[in-house]
């Protein structure tokens, strides 16, 4: 594996598992220090302590206080900060709109999009000196609507305008911002917000909709993580990269 990250440091939410854990194993084996915020602490050190430099915070993305503290603990321990992965996100709940509540889509929201803004505030003073890169964590239901994921899809479309917002507003900066809109990934343990048989179902779906057939898996995502804040991708900013089995 190339060092492509060597002397960086990033800052993944929800690398407790799946997506997240994938990229922050990506980003260390390419030379990068990690900080993992999760809200499953015992997940995330568990992650953390696999890495050879790790840091592991029990966070609430959505908790503005917390994100800004352990903001604050990474630049004690490493004194920069190059990349933020708005990873964290997920379902509350399949349900169709007629019986959502707004309990569900207020919670959805948050998780999904405003902790996006949360955790890019936060990081921005220190991404704006690096000249660095955040990658938002979309999903495919942003821009095909599924039945049941209303909420969920709804707040993953806001995700886009974000992104290209803020790759025009800090292009100047030397900063790139890109969002990765996922197809079916494979799950990490079982989602206490599905329910076996809808799991499955979801999977056979993304099977008879992809044009590869194959499964995708989080090493997927975490590879075109890395792509997009390597120097390869040094012109391409405000994007959103299908990665989906076409
Ligand atoms: N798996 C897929 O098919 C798929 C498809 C499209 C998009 N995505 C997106 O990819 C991202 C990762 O999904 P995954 O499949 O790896 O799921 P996952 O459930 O395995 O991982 C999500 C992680 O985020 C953490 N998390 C959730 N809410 C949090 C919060 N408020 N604060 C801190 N941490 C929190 C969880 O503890 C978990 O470790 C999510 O944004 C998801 O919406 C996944």
């Amino acid at each position: 594996m190339t060092a492509r990250f060597e002397g960086k440091v990033a800052i993944i939410t929800g690398a407790a598992s799946g997506i997240g854990k994938a990229t922050a194993k990506r980003l260390s084996d390419e030379g990068a220090a990690v900080a993992i915020l999760d809200l499953n602490e015992g997940l995330a050190k568990e992650v953390a302590d696999g890495l050879p430099k790790a840091l592991a915070f029990s966070v609430d993305v959505t908790d503005e206080g917390a994100v800004k503290a352990a903001v604050a603990q990474v630049l004690a321990k490493w004194a920069r900060i190059d990349i933020l992965v708005n990873n964290a996100g997920g379902m509350a709940g399949i349900l169709p709109i007629e019986h959502m509540t707004m309990e569900v889509v207020r919670r959805t929201t948050e998780v999904n999009y405003l902790s996006q803004w949360i955790c890019t505030l936060a990081v921005l003073p220190s991404l704006q000196v690096a000249g660095g890169n955040i990658v938002n964590i979309s999903s495919g239901s942003a821009q095909t609507p599924v039945y049941g994921m209303g909420a969920y899809g709804s707040a993953k479309a806001a995700v886009s305008n974000f992104t290209e917002a803020c790759a025009r507003e800090f292009g100047g900066k030397n900063m790139r911002v890109n969002a990765i809109v996922p197809g079916y990934i494979q799950f990490d343990g079982k989602k206490p917000s599905f329910t076996e048989e809808q799991a499955e179902m979801i999977a056979q779906q993304a099977m008879q909709r992809q044009a590869l057939k194959q499964i995708g898996m989080p090493s997927d995502i975490a590879a075109a993580v890395a792509f997009l804040c390597s120097e390869d991708a040094r012109h391409i900013t405000g994007i959103e990269l299908r990665v989906s089995g076409g």
